[in-house]
């Protein structure tokens, strides 16, 4: 990992190799952690986070589902992001924020534990592949299910809530295939171990609700954004295993696969095989924004110098 030199620490800046943590930790036992994933892209006017608010308030979000004491705000920790970029001094970079139950309390409950906060950030490509943006990926359904609402909040992106997202990608990779889908306690389909489902038929774009376990991707907002100024009307519905195979186009959203097509599900061809055009007029948008070639109407760079 050629990560940067600096983490941001309960408020400071100490270097990588200083940010341990004792094994007693409630974290390590119980999953207990909060955290984010953003990206800072190169543009011309220097580095920018993408969509810094929406994911710092997300963290905030995710801890008060968790009952996470989080000391700080959102505006905080895009200050504390902003601080540790300058210091670290990328081009580009993904950014982890985290935040944890330490040491204190062994027992379960573990309210009683220290809140620790920490950012890093690390030089981290196309998540699925560089080839993936273009040629897309191959996946397949899981045989492991997204847990259902009643288990887990699935609005929240809470550490041991991940080991289901180890299950679905491990299956994938074992199996031969780039990501693994997930069923929500429906039946119907949930998301990708990392990612949002949109799908093209007839015309007409579809993509899962809050309703579907997932959770509320960043960049599933920003593509819907995307659609909506593209005159696409996008229907919130349940969507069953096979409509993706008689779909038009299926592409995933997320901070780390970005704008990914879906070439193939189950080993079914999606489409014509490849990327289809509704994908690609999103990615071009998207990737337009964030490169800084095109204008940014939303305001959905924050610039690491200002
Ligand atoms: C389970 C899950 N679903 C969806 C997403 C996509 O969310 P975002 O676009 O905010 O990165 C992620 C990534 O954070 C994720 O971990």
């Amino acid at each position: 990992m050629n990560h940067g030199a600096w983490i941001w620490r309960n408020g400071e800046l100490v270097p990588w190799e200083e940010a341990t943590e004792h094994v007693s930790a409630h974290v390590f036992h119980y999953g207990s952690s909060v955290f984010e994933g953003l990206r800072a892209y190169a543009t011309p006017r220097g580095p920018a986070v993408f969509r810094l608010r929406p994911h710092t308030q997300r963290m905030v979000n995710s801890c008060k589902i968790a009952r996470i004491a989080l000391p700080y705000s959102a505006e905080q920790l895009d200050e504390a992001i902003l601080e540790l970029l300058r210091a670290n001094g990328h081009e580009a970079c993904y950014i982890r924020p985290l935040t944890y139950r330490g040491t204190g309390q062994i027992g379960v409950e573990g309210r009683g534990a220290k809140v620790e906060t920490v950012i890093f950030s690390f030089d981290w490509g196309a998540y699925l592949g560089s080839e993936a943006i273009e040629q897309g990926v191959d996946v397949q359904i899981s045989t492991w299910r997204r847990f259902s609402p009643g288990t887990l909040p699935g609005m929240a992106k809470i550490g041991g809530q991940y080991i289901n997202s180890q299950f679905i990608t491990m299956e994938a990779a074992d199996n031969g295939f780039a990501e693994g889908i997930a069923l929500g306690h429906s039946g119907n389909i949930s998301e990708g171990a990392g990612e949002n489902i949109f799908v093209v038929l007839d015309g007409e774009v579809y993509t899962t609700g809050a309703g579907a376990s997932i959770l509320m991707g960043v960049t599933r907002a920003s593509a819907l954004t995307i659609l909506d100024d593209l005159g696409y009307r996008v229907r919130y519905e349940d969507i069953p295993r096979e409509m993706l195979y008689i779909a038009d186009e299926v592409f995933f959203t997320g901070t780390a696969a970005e704008i990914t097509p879906v070439r193939s599900v189950d080993r079914i061809p999606i489409g014509s095989g490849s990327r289809g055009p509704v994908t690609e007029q999103v990615q071009q948008r998207f990737f337009g924004i964030t490169n800084g070639t095109l204008e940014d109407p939303y305001g959905w760079l924050t610039y690491i110098q200002p």
